[in-house]
């Protein structure tokens, strides 16, 4: 049996979608509710974590498999899971975002920066070779420049929306990211078949 870990939330729908294209059973997935584990006829195991989660469980071999997005992977950087495939979903890319007058101020004008991804937004700066205090926050970061504790952040841009509705823009981008398959070492030796029958059958559905 193989085991994975998909991350739940904005990307749950389109992997859903890619299984079904890629011919497994989708249908307990379909059909979960708030079910957080369930088995599909092809005998796959499947759990619905947090990205953190996805990656720790992979990490530590709970899973063989884990559906993550890069983000996340960048941010943890220590893993010891294989990356073998970029699904082309969940596109976005890290930025530095603030209010305009930082575009015309420039990044030197920037002291403090709000940011779920602290690790990100260190090796941002220090590739700039800039020094800045770093404010952690658990989401909705956009508050940091709309409240004052911050005067930008490094988050996530998908579609724009946020930012713009908060009056926001993209001063730099940083990365793209796009939703990864990663595989637990130990599963790549000891399920080696079963691993490489189920990345391939999605690979060449891609
Ligand atoms: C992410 C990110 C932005 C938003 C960007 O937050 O942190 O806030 O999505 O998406 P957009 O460019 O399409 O507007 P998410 O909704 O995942 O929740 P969070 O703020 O709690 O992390």
């Amino acid at each position: 049996m193989v085991k994975v870990a998909i991350t739940k939330g904005r990307i749950e729908k389109q992997v859903c979608e890619l299984l079904k294209k890629s011919g497994f059973d989708t249908y307990p997935i379909e059909n979960k509710k708030r079910k957080l584990k369930i088995k599909t006829k092809d005998d796959i195991e499947i759990i619905f974590a947090k990205p953190k989660d996805v990656l720790s469980f992979t990490n530590n071999g709970v899973v063989d498999i884990g559906i993550v997005g890069k983000d996340t992977l960048d941010e943890e950087a220590k893993t010891s899971c294989k990356e073998v495939l970029d699904l082309n979903i969940g596109k976005c890319f890290f930025a530095l975002a603030s209010y305009p007058k930082y575009a015309d101020s420039g990044i030197n004008t920037i002291n403090k920066i709000a940011t779920k991804y602290p690790n990100i937004a260190k090796s941002y700066f220090k590739e700039k070779q800039k020094n800045v205090e770093i404010i952690e926050m658990d989401g909705s970061v956009e508050l940091g420049p709309i409240i004052g504790v911050a005067d930008a952040i490094v988050d996530i841009v998908e579609t724009g929306s946020t930012l713009k509705a908060n009056g926001l823009v993209v001063l730099d981008k940083i990365s793209d990211i796009s939703t990864r398959m990663i595989v637990n070492n130990n599963s790549l030796q000891n399920k080696e078949i079963e691993i490489n029958n189920f990345v391939n059958k999605i690979n060449t559905q891609m």
